[in-house]
């Protein structure tokens, strides 16, 4: 049978990865897939020195590459919503298969994309938008197909984990962090996506659809990031007993779904708080399966290229099926999507640590416990810590049980007017996952 052709759209880390892991696993992919797997065409705007690319043609314009008759499958990987958004659409117009890891694109333009493949009968393919290479999409969409989904965690951004890794294990500066690990190619082009949790929401995005059967709403994800972070809370986090990760959080409730990136203790003793470096991991819990956790690298050349080359690797088997019996694109049927709602943040439950600033007086710590107990808010551990010389003030660190967000905001607007209280009660949510 001849080779199926197919067309790279950016050549940089993970294009070149990609056009690598093809070229040097050919035959075991083709003994895979049932046919050999030949890349036609490059669209590419300059050479990547890690890519010996050959006499494969190369050209300037995707949209050669869209427009190529040649090509079955277009593997888009030039990122961004624009340009890659237009490329998409044009190759579906063109009756082809998409491979993307574009998770940007996919948490923002998927519901309009799958709906415009459907009619066209072609796959759109996203393994590896979500965590590089770890095959997390289909474990959820194919191996957790039984389950009714609880809640799924995950560490999904590997720049914003090596930034609280290095802080916690070394005392670095967070910018220090950062530009190390632009250097290694983890971050984004725009690292605000990295560090204000923008990439993390679109990763959590997609993990929610394919997990609750709800259409991709980006928009109603909440997004709060890790430059307000402190080597202090790190360090009481840890004489907690906890371990602060940047967390995406999507949680099934009976009035809607919590779908939330944020700043999260979680206890040091659980395996993915062990979860280190630029390393992802998403853990999911299902009725019928309990947790599970999935765990590798969330990022880089061939971590990503191994879920690109996956999905390529179903493409080929499934593009002569018929198009109804094949695995929906969002793991539910699309005429099945829930319109269950996404919960806003205030309507969410969650523990809290809380960090006061008190002047050392007595009966501060009976005004903020009247304070936490008047608004039904339970206190499950409390620490004081010894005066600090700087500012003679002394931080109360309390960890609360499970509130309503609107309640806790009440509460830190009550703290914070106290006369003995200086400046802003630092709050940072807990999760135990159990
Ligand atoms: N900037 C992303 C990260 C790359 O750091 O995880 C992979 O999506």
């Amino acid at each position: 049978m001849n080779p199926v052709k197919v067309g790279i759209c950016g050549l940089g880390t993970v294009g070149g990865g990609t056009f690598n892991v093809l070229k040097r696993n050919a035959e075991e992919i083709a003994r895979r897939a049932g046919r050999g797997i030949e890349v036609a065409q490059i669209a590419a705007r300059r050479p990547n020195p890690k890519c010996e690319t050959g006499s494969t043609p190369i050209t300037a314009d995707i949209f050669d590459v869209a427009n190529n008759p040649e090509i079955d499958v277009v593997i888009e990987l030039i990122g961004g919503y624009t340009l890659a958004h237009e490329l998409v659409l044009k190759a579906i117009e063109n009756g082809k298969h998409v491979v993307t890891a574009n998770k940007a694109l996919i948490a923002v333009h998927g519901n309009e994309i799958f709906a415009k493949a459907r009619e066209k009968g072609v796959i759109v393919a996203f393994e590896a938008a979500v965590a590089g290479g770890i095959p997390v999409i289909k474990a959820i969409r194919e191996g957790l197909a039984a389950n009714r989904i609880n809640w799924l965690a995950g560490i999904i951004n590997g720049t914003g984990n090596f930034i609280l890794t290095e802080m916690r294990e070394k005392g670095r500066a967070f910018a220090d962090v950062l530009k190390e690990a632009q250097a290694l190619g983890y971050a984004e082009a725009d690292p605000t996506f990295d560090v204000e949790g923008i990439d993390a929401a679109h990763k959590l995005t997609i993990l929610a659809s394919i997990a609750f059967g709800i259409p991709l709403q980006f928009d109603k994800a909440y997004t709060e990031g890790i430059t307000q972070l402190t080597t202090a809370d790190v360090n009481y986090a840890e004489a907690l007993g906890y371990r602060i990760k940047h967390l995406g959080v999507a949680r099934r409730t009976d009035s809607g779904i919590e779908l939330r990136v944020h700043p999260t203790l979680i206890p040091a003793d659980r395996l993915i708080a062990n979860v280190n470096g630029v390393m992802n991991a998403v853990m999911v819990n299902g009725d019928a399966a309990g947790s599970t956790l999935f765990y590798g690298a969330g990022a880089g050349m061939e971590p990503t290229a191994s879920s690109v080359v996956a999905d390529l690797v179903d493409v080929v088997r499934a593009m002569t099926a018929d198009p109804e019996n094949r695995v929906p694109h969002l793991a539910f049927q699309p005429d099945s999507l829930s319109d269950h709602p996404i919960l806003p943040i205030d309507a969410c439950e969650s523990a809290y640590y809380l960090r006061i600033q008190a002047k050392d007086h007595p009966g501060v710590l009976a005004q903020v416990a009247t304070i936490l107990s008047e608004r039904g808010i339970n206190i499950e551990s409390i620490m004081q810590m010894e005066v600090e010389e700087h500012d003679g003030l002394v931080p109360m660190i309390l960890v609360t049980h499970r509130v309503l967000e609107s309640r806790i905001i009440e509460a830190i607007a009550a703290l914070e007017a106290l006369d003995d209280v200086v400046g802003n009660v630092v709050r940072i949510r807990v999760e135990q996952l159990n």
